[in-house]
């Protein structure tokens, strides 16, 4: 029998703040802090012991505990730009979503999160394997991943929403005109305003418009007694986002 991988619980030290991830509830977890019973696992306590007594909290995982655990593979995409992308095109749990490439499928998680269903394209088996095992650790069963070149094997027609995170989406614009539902978005999540550039000119005769072409910049401050400052290193540049509409 394949075993269910998805994590079911978090384990946090209270002493060390150290995090374990449960991905089995009928078997005792072994931590560097003792053994934790399978039964206290399934328990609803608040604390709960180890063997040496050293205290954890139990708590369900959320998307945020997952995406520490992710698997990595190519570079992936911020939480920042994907908080703009959800909230630019109004997504929720009735929407039905393409996403390429999907890399290690943080995009792709984040939108079966929220989405009814997700249809994941990816070209190349290394990364296509990563996203497989990431999928399993959320138990995304709405998210469905398929290998192939997204610009010439997408099948899906009435889609909410296209997101392209690969290096040449307008490649691309002739099967999303097709797929996207009349009104719906598609976002396209380019490093290189060149790019970005090349992209928009595709789009000249096409249904899909464009909207806008954002690049969101975070800063992080350090807020501690008497130093009150932006922090030093500053992830600076992730992308540009094109949000396009289809009219
Ligand atoms: C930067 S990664 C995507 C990262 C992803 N958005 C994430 O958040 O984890 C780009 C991916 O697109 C894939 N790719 C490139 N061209 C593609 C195509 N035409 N169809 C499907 N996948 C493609 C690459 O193999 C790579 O895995």
């Amino acid at each position: 029998m394949v075993k269910d991988k998805s994590v079911k619980k978090i384990l946090i030290s209270a002493k060390g703040k150290k995090k374990y991830y449960v991905t089995q509830l009928n078997e005792d977890f072994i931590t560097t802090e003792g053994v934790v019973k399978s039964l206290d696992l399934s328990s609803e306590k608040e604390f709960i012991e180890t063997d040496k007594g050293n205290k954890f909290h139990l708590i369900n995982p959320s998307i945020i505990d997952l995406m520490e655990k992710l698997n990595r593979g190519p570079q992936i995409i911020q939480p920042k730009d994907i908080g703009l992308i959800m909230s630019k095109t109004g997504i929720n749990k009735n929407s039905l979503v393409v996403d390429a490439g999907v890399g290690s499928g943080t995009l792709s998680l984040a939108l079966a999160n929220i989405c009814k269903q997700v249809t994941a394209y990816e070209i190349n088996n290394k990364h296509l394997n990563i996203a497989q095992k990431n999928k399993e650790l959320f138990g995304a069963e709405n998210l469905e991943i398929k290998k192939g070149d997204v610009a010439e094997e997408m099948t899906e027609t009435n889609l909410d929403l296209i997101t392209l995170d690969l290096p040449h989406p307008w490649e691309v614009v002739p099967k999303a005109e097709l797929a996207l539902k009349l009104g719906s978005y598609l976002v396209v999540y380019l490093p290189n305003i060149l790019q970005m550039k090349k992209f928009v000119e595709s789009l000249k005769g096409s249904k899909i418009k464009l909207l806008e072409v954002i690049e969101l910049i975070e800063r992080k401050w350090k807020v501690e007694e008497r130093i009150v400052r932006p922090e030093t290193a500053e992830l600076s540049h992730t992308a540009f986002m094109a949000f396009c509409r289809k009219m």
